[in-house]
């Protein structure tokens, strides 16, 4: 079902997690549209925008309608003239040679996650817009914590209030930076496994599979049949949207309430998309001693 508001298409049901909004006109965005698409991705979790947005200008216009953005740590990512946007670019940009057998390799794969989870402060969301859409593959999952919460058992719900998940940096970052020349690292840190959602009220199953390594507040073999458990809940394909992009769409998450994951693609396709990443202030971990 398509409904037309203010000049714009909004398809409300991607299936398992997010909205469509296409046609919107960005130069043109009144104060009114600009509470519709935030009350729809509070509502969805993801956004995607169709022949939205065409210039960098207008995705930092798009951006701030969900709040402020941030410059990116990773200096060289940065582009001369938009600082907050970053240039994500598979094998680096560079081109592969027909000859070169390591084309046929698959990049890009990074499994389920929440953005900067291994820090205290996760980030609030991130815009995604496709350049350069590899021939075949390079899609983008998303999954809703939301609903991944909501469709616990009863039993599971009662047993993991008040249980924290420990996420570590070294277990999901740290060997694939080392290969590529970079040596940061975090300590381990505990966020609450259940927290409600600040703006929309709804309690959020926080997890982030790529990096949880162990729960608190159970003990140690429970903890870790329990963690294993809801690995298996959160990573269900049935319960996955799965972004096949197209040339600039842009996609928009809520990182307090989904995950994503990287399906990748092959080296020898070049895929290209432009970033911005939203400034979150809710500090929701503790580090924890070495
Ligand atoms: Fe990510």
């Amino acid at each position: 079902m398509w409904r037309h508001s203010h000049g714009y298409q909004y398809h409300p049901d991607l299936g398992a997690a997010g909205a469509v909004i296409a046609d919107l006109d960005i130069d043109k965005l009144t104060a009114d549209q600009e509470w519709e698409v935030y009350d729809a991705w509070l509502k969805y979790g993801v956004l995607v925008f169709k022949r939205t947005v065409s210039t960098h200008e207008h995705q930092m216009k798009l951006s701030r309608v969900f709040g402020e953005t941030v410059v990116h740590p990773l200096e060289h990512l940065r582009i001369p003239e938009e600082p907050m946007l970053i240039r994500i670019a598979a094998n680096d940009g560079k081109t592969v040679e027909p000859d070169d057998p390591s084309g046929d390799e698959l990049i890009g794969q990074i499994p389920w996650h929440a953005d900067l989870i291994y820090t205290d402060v996760p980030a609030r969301g991130a815009m995604l817009r496709a350049i350069t859409i590899p021939v075949e593959g390079g899609d983008t999952g998303f999954i809703d914590t939301a609903r991944l919460y909501a469709t616990l058992p009863t039993e599971i719900k009662a047993k993991i209030q008040g249980v924290r998940i420990v996420h570590s940096y070294e277990q999901a970052y740290f060997l694939q930076n080392m290969s590529s020349g970079r040596s940061t690292r975090f300590p381990d840190v505990a966020h609450p496994l259940v927290y409600v959602h600040p703006e929309n009220g709804l309690p959020v199953l926080n997890i982030s599979p790529n990096s949880a390594n162990r729960l608190i507040g159970l003990p140690q073999e429970e903890g870790k049949e329990l963690l294993d458990y809801l690995i298996k809940h959160a990573t269900r394909e049935e319960e996955t949207y799965r972004h096949v992009w197209e040339t600039g769409d842009v996609v928009v998450f809520d990182n307090w309430r989904t995950i994503h994951r990287a399906y990748g693609h092959l080296k020898k396709h070049p895929r290209v998309m432009f970033r911005t990443t939203l400034k979150s202030e809710m500090r929701t971990g503790e580090y924890l001693a070495a």
